[in-house]
């Protein structure tokens, strides 16, 4: 073990953190997947949003990134490559963040993503635990994008809907982030894979507190409980729920909500646990910065601890 390593593999985070100096750490991830949109640059875009998110969940500033690239350059065009890259730069730069080199390999099946390294003060690291009793939780963007993503594949979702999840995925969470850390939060993550439910239990697991969460108040995109009523249910979705079905007590709520708030999201928000006095200011904070969805979505409870009730 090094004593520097503060937050490493044994109680996995959103991104490791580094200590180099009494007052500077660093804060590294990596992220790349396959293309969920059609479109090569909105994919670019995405794909650096999703892969930035890890440090500003963590409280930290992105610094520099690097590409990752799987590229099938037998059967694909490389302008394909060349709009996706052009939309990861433009993003990294409205981050703030620069690229400084990357990698790629000839693979059957395009992936794109990258490894961000970004910086954080020692003392001001956020992790997933940190949530005391009487906290507020607030989400930055809203739910649903597995389930219009699965739609837009069917052809189901409407223009509008879609154009809304393409919209969300691409938003950097450095504007929520800003606000965070200026009114000061207990605890971060940000909403990916293991949906809202299952990002809420890393919070609690091993954790003195539970949450609480009021289903009515989580964000929604346009459709998405219709889309979910018609089965649209993303594979991920079923894994999910089964993976914390010892922590989530949901008595009265319906499969289809929870088929919601389990949805593998992309590039999703950030949810943090912020002190229950200072709640309307973050909320307003937010706002204020552009970011609209921002929600109350339920508050920390002392009892049950490590357990996650949906009302
Ligand atoms: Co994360
Ligand atoms: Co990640
Ligand atoms: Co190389």
């Amino acid at each position: 073990m090094d004593p520097n390593l503060m937050v490493g593999l044994e109680k996995a985070d959103d991104a490791g953190v580094y200590r180099l100096t009494d007052d500077l750490a660093i804060v590294q991830t990596v992220d790349f997947f396959t293309p969920i949109v059609d479109d090569p640059y909105d994919f670019g875009q995405i794909a650096v949003a999703n892969a930035l998110s890890d440090v500003y969940a963590m409280g930290g500033r992105p610094l520099t990134a690097m590409n990752i690239v799987c590229f099938p350059s037998q059967t694909m065009d490389i302008s394909i490559l060349r709009d996706i890259l052009r939309g990861g730069i433009d993003k990294l730069r409205e981050a703030g963040a620069v690229l400084v080199g990357g990698h790629s390999v000839e693979d059957a099946e395009l992936k794109y993503g990258l490894s961000v390294t970004g910086t954080v003060h020692p003392k001001r690291v956020l992790t997933k635990s940190g949530a005391r009793a009487g906290d507020s939780l607030i989400l930055t963007k809203r739910i649903g994008s597995g389930i219009i993503n699965t739609a837009i594949k069917g052809g189901l979702a409407s223009k509008e809907a879609a154009a809304a999840v393409a919209r969300s995925m691409a938003t950097l969470n450095k504007a929520a982030a800003a606000v965070m850390l200026e009114v000061g939060a207990n605890a971060c993550t940000d909403i990916t894979g293991f949906g809202l439910l299952g990002h809420a239990c890393e919070m609690v697991e091993d954790g003195p507190v539970g949450l609480r969460l009021h289903s009515a108040a989580v964000p929604l995109f346009p459709e998405t409980m219709e889309m979910v009523g018609m089965g649209l249910v993303p594979g991920g979705t079923r894994r999910n729920r089964e993976f914390r079905a010892a922590m989530v007590v949901a008595p009265g709520i319906s499969a289809l909500v929870l088929d919601v708030l389990f949805d593998p999201q992309t590039s999703g928000g950030l949810f943090m646990a912020v002190d229950g006095q200072k709640a309307g200011l973050m909320l307003a904070g937010l706002k204020k910065a552009g970011v609209v969805d921002a929600a109350i979505v339920g508050e920390v409870i002392d009892h049950p601890a490590q357990r996650v009730l949906v009302d």
